[in-house]
């Protein structure tokens, strides 16, 4: 805390596959106002470290306080059921589980876990525990704090991993930015923070990407099921490109302008088709009917028609996220931040865990 009192801006930075994203965030008259923003495609080849020092550059950001994704497809969030049992005896468990889970050493990923739910309901919640869990630039496995309740029923227990390789390349784009890392998390808390929030009831969320899309199934505030797939709009994109012989530039273009491209012989049908299925077998991954709540998100998410041919496919309505809904946005730029709110979701998420920390100090 400085002479000036806490400070209420926040920077939340994603590092996605074709773009960075900037959002700043300020905390005033009880609620996040945008204040900021700032984009910039990342070329191949490019420095993810340069590009976004130049993005900071031009945007002036009134704050170093960096708030900072790995992209889902990085890392792992998998929910564990654990029957009651104590303290000492859940974390041999959960480290015995990790090794099950995590495809690498251990010695080669983050890993942090915590009980977020208790009952097989998912009753219980402790918001406070799953915000630890979120970190992935602490260097070992957290300790749980509190000691779970003995009761009947299972114990809920999220365990987050991160390869340290890529957490020390994200870590060193941030060096060379000259920007302070207040968090490294996976995005997949960016999504649910942007887009669900406080709310309570089922969600599966589709955040469709360059090159993958990131799906989650949240229920009662908890991540209940995770998974990445490597297709997004690129993959759209290329499809362009190999029907229409146009050049990659052409075919992006044309791929904005045109809606018919989920019709019966479409050219993006078999891309969203293998999305759509991934969303069928997440959102029901445990055994029950298909959440009630069907967001999509992401850049890929602007694809015309692409929310009522999910919708049609997987039998319910489709939402377009919008993470600005819970945010003060200026008449004069609310027009672009209406057109771009699939691109900036994880960079709202993010600057807001700026503001849920600043709020809970
Ligand atoms: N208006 C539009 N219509 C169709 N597709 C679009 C539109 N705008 C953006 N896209 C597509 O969205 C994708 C980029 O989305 P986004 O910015 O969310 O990805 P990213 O975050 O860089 O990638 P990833 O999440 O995979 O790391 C690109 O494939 C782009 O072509
Ligand atoms: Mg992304």
């Amino acid at each position: 805390m400085g002479l000036f009192g806490k400070k209420n801006i926040f920077l939340g930075i994603d590092f996605g596959a074709s773009s960075i994203k900037v959002v700043e965030l300020t905390f005033k008259n009880q609620r996040p106002e945008l204040t900021n923003y700032g984009y910039a495609p990342v070329p191949d080849g490019a420095q993810r470290g340069e590009v976004l020092a130049a993005i900071l550059k031009k945007m002036k950001p009134r704050t170093r306080a960096a708030y900072v994704a790995l992209p889902g497809s990085s890392g792992l969030v998998t929910l564990i059921a654990f029957p009651q049992m104590s303290h000492a005896e859940l974390a041999q468990a959960v480290s015995f589980e990790a090794r099950k889970h995590i495809p690498v050493p251990l010695e080669e990923v983050n890993v942090s876990w915590d009980v977020v739910a208790q009952d097989k309901d998912l009753t219980q919640t402790d918001a406070q525990n799953a915000q630890n869990t979120q970190d992935v630039h602490a260097q070992q496995a957290q300790p749980q704090k509190s000691q779970p309740q003995q009761k009947e029923g299972s114990i809920y227990v999220l365990l987050v991993a991160a390869p340290r390789k890529d957490v020390a390349e994200y870590e060193s784009y941030i060096a060379q930015a000259s920007v302070n890392l207040h968090a490294l998390e996976l995005e997949t808390f960016s999504l649910v923070r942007a887009l669900v929030g406080e709310d309570m009831g089922r969600f599966l969320i589709a955040d469709i990407g360059a090159h993958s899309t990131n799906i989650i199934l949240v229920e009662k505030g908890v991540i209940r099921a995770n998974r990445n797939v490597g297709i997004g709009g690129a993959n759209i994109t290329h499809s362009i490109v190999e029907a229409l012989g146009l050049d990659v530039q052409r075919a992006e273009a044309y791929k904005h302008e045109q809606s018919d491209l989920l019709s019966e012989k479409g050219v993006a049908r078999q891309s969203v088709d293998m999305i759509v299925e991934e969303m069928r077998r997440v959102g029901t991954s445990h055994g029950t009917a298909m959440a009630d709540n069907i967001i999509i998100t992401g850049g890929g998410s602007n694809l015309k028609g692409i929310d009522s041919y999910i919708g049609r496919a997987l039998g319910t309505s489709v939402a377009l996220g919008n993470p600005w809904a819970r945010i003060t946005v200026d008449d004069a730029v609310a027009r672009y931040a209406e057109a771009l709110r699939g691109t900036y979701t994880v960079a709202v998420g993010l600057a807001l865990r700026g503001v849920e920390e600043y709020r809970r100090s």
